[in-house]
């Protein structure tokens, strides 16, 4: 009934009055009353006069069950998406994603959380992903016969599409490799993205795709203050939550489909802040070392020159940029 009265008020010019709503809906005024009253605790600012009725005032930042399906209706991307599910407080949306069962195959499944209390990063280590302050979502994909063999490369699809949402909200952003999103003008991290594959019988059965983007953060406890920033302090504007998760998911409707040809390793190229600049190779195992990143090759692996002119490929790991802050080498 929550979605029902959701949609009626925010299809409404003016006021829609309770026994109109209570009509249509088949419920008593007291239950749409009721109704009102938990949409405002959920941060509705909902006007009510007497003799006309209720009126939706403002649109505030609000992240729901409700607000997710009436948009992606709106955006007409209801039909790529088959599960939706919104939770206030999670330990972590991949997590989320990992438990949830049933996924179609080319279907994808929405996790998303105003909150994360074990929000994960790569590498093992943690995201900080405090209420209102950001995006957290998790895309889970379950790769169609024959595509699973090429989700090595997703990492670097996810951060484009990523890169290319931040880029159309004003804000210049570009993608250190695989998939850290760093704001151009400072230099810091804006969003990261986790992805996971879950492996059954040496089969990918599913790939899930964790993007948590910092929206409204204002400031960031010491040892992040100089690595991470927010689209507010980059931009000084608020954006709606829910308008950069559409936005994303509009990003990577369009894109998928061509997924599969590759083509889009050049635009991820263009957006690369890490081709052409000296890097610092910090391998899972093994000691540190420089060189300067030449180029992808078609697997998305970066191709590092040493300092003796030797090539070397990096296939995983992370790779701190020389210039870039809080990749300080
Ligand atoms: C990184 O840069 O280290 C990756 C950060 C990924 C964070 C997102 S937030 C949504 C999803 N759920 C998680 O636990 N992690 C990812």
């Amino acid at each position: 009934m929550k979605l029902k009265i959701l949609q009626i008020l925010k299809n409404k010019q003016g006021y829609a009055s309770g026994e109109q709503i209570s009509r249509q809906l088949g419920v008593t005024r007291a239950a749409v009353w009721k109704t009102i009253n938990s949409l405002r605790e959920e941060g509705y600012s909902i006007e009510a006069v007497p003799n006309r009725g209720y009126r939706l005032t403002g649109k505030p930042d609000i992240l729901s069950g409700e607000e997710i399906q009436i948009h992606l209706q709106q955006a007409g991307l209801d039909r790529f998406v088959d599960t939706i599910a919104f939770k206030r407080k999670t330990d972590s949306t991949n997590q989320m994603a990992r438990l949830a069962k049933g996924q179609q195959p080319n279907q994808i499944g929405l996790f998303v959380a105003e909150q994360q209390t074990a929000g994960r990063g790569r590498r093992g280590r943690d995201w900080q992903s405090n209420h209102n302050e950001g995006l957290w979502f998790s895309l889970l994909i379950r790769p169609e016969q024959g595509l699973a063999a090429h989700f090595s490369r997703m990492p670097l699809f996810a951060g484009l599409c990523a890169a290319e949402v931040l880029n159309d909200l004003g804000v210049n952003t570009g993608v250190k490799w695989p998939n850290d999103l760093i704001a151009i003008a400072s230099g810091r991290k804006l969003g990261g993205i986790l992805t996971e594959m879950i492996i059954e019988d040496t089969d990918v059965r599913s790939l899930i795709i964790g993007i948590g983007i910092n929206v409204t953060t204002k400031s960031f406890p010491e040892n992040l203050r100089n690595l991470a920033t927010s689209i507010f302090l980059e931009s000084g504007r608020h954006f709606a939550r829910i308008e950069i998760l559409m936005a994303a998911l509009h990003r990577f409707a369009k894109r998928f489909p061509t997924y599969g040809d590759f083509h889009w390793l050049a635009d991820y190229r263009s957006n690369c802040l890490t081709l052409g600049r000296e890097i610092k190779v910090l391998p899972a195992f093994g000691s540190p070392w420089t060189g300067r990143a030449i180029d992808l090759d078609d697997d998305g692996e970066l191709l590092v020159e040493d300092a003796n002119g030797v090539r070397h490929v990096v296939r995983s790991g992370d790779v701190s940029v020389r210039g870039l802050l809080g990749c300080e080498m």
